[in-house]
C-alpha cells in the first residue's frame, strides 16, 4: 500500500505549515500517502521536531512504532527523547520469540508482533504511526505493550480520520495528531 486508508473524495494535495501530503485514489480505496512528506527535509524535520516537542521530558523510555510507517517516524522520535525503538512488526518477520496480537482491520484481520523482553514490566512507552482510521491497530499495538507490563502514555500519528471515530478504541489512552483529514 502507498499509504493508510482515507476518505477523501478526489485527488488532492493538503498543504499545511510543515509540508504536503498527497491524497489519492488506487482501486477504489483511497490512501493517505506520507511519503511525500519525506521529500522535503525541512517538512520531514519539522513533523518529527512538533512530536518531540510533545514528548520530552515526560520519563518515556519506550517508543513502539507501528509496520510500516511506524518505522519511519519513530526511530528519529525515540533518538531525540532518549528512548529505545522498538518495531511491532507484521507476523513472521521478527527473528527471536514473541508475543502477537490480532485485530480487524476495514478488509480484513491482521496480526502485530513484539520481541518477549523488548520492554520491561513498568516502562513508559508511547506508540506511533503514521496514520489511525478505524483504530484497530493502535488499540493492538496498546494491548501489546501492556501484556509485557509496559505503561502506554499516549499514542501519535501524523494524520487523523476523525469520521472512523479510531480515537474511541485506544482504551481511554490519549492521541495526539498532527493533521485530521475529514
Ligand atoms: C495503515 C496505517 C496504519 C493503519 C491504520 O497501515 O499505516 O498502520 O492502516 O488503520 P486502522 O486505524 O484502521 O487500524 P496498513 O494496515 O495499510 O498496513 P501497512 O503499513 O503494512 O501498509
Amino acid at each position: 500500500a502507498a499509504g493508510g486508508r482515507g476518505c477523501s473524495s478526489q485527488r488532492q494535495l493538503l498543504s499545511f505549515p510543515f509540508g504536503f501530503l498527497l491524497f489519492l485514489s488506487s482501486g477504489g480505496i483511497m490512501f493517505q500517502d506520507i511519503t511525500t512528506l519525506l521529500l522535503e527535509p525541512k517538512a520531514f524535520k519539522d513533523t518529527v521536531d512538533l512530536f518531540v516537542e510533545q514528548y520530552t521530558g515526560r520519563g518515556i523510555s519506550v517508543v513502539a512504532g507501528v509496520e510500516a510507517r511506524g518505522f519511519i517516524f519513530g526511530p528519529p522520535i525515540a533518538l531525540a527523547i532518549g528512548a529505545k525503538f522498538v518495531p511491532l512488526r507484521k507476523p513472521r518477520k521478527l527473528p527471536g520469540e514473541v508475543i502477537s496480537e490480532n485485530y480487524i482491520l476495514e478488509y480484513g484481520s491482521d496480526c502485530l508482533e513484539m520481541h518477549v523482553g523488548a520492554v520491561q514490566p513498568g516502562e513508559r512507552a508511547l506508540v506511533v504511526d503514521d496514520l489511525i482510521a478505524t483504530g484497530g491497530t493502535l488499540c493492538a499495538a496498546i494491548t501489546l505493550l501492556e501484556r509485557a507490563g509496559a505503561e502506554v502514555l499516549e499514542c501519535a500519528c501524523v494524520i487523523e480520520l476523525p469520521e472512523l471515530k479510531g480515537r474511541g478504541r485506544l482504551n481511554g489512552k490519549p492521541l495526539y495528531v498532527l493533521v485530521e483529514s475529514h
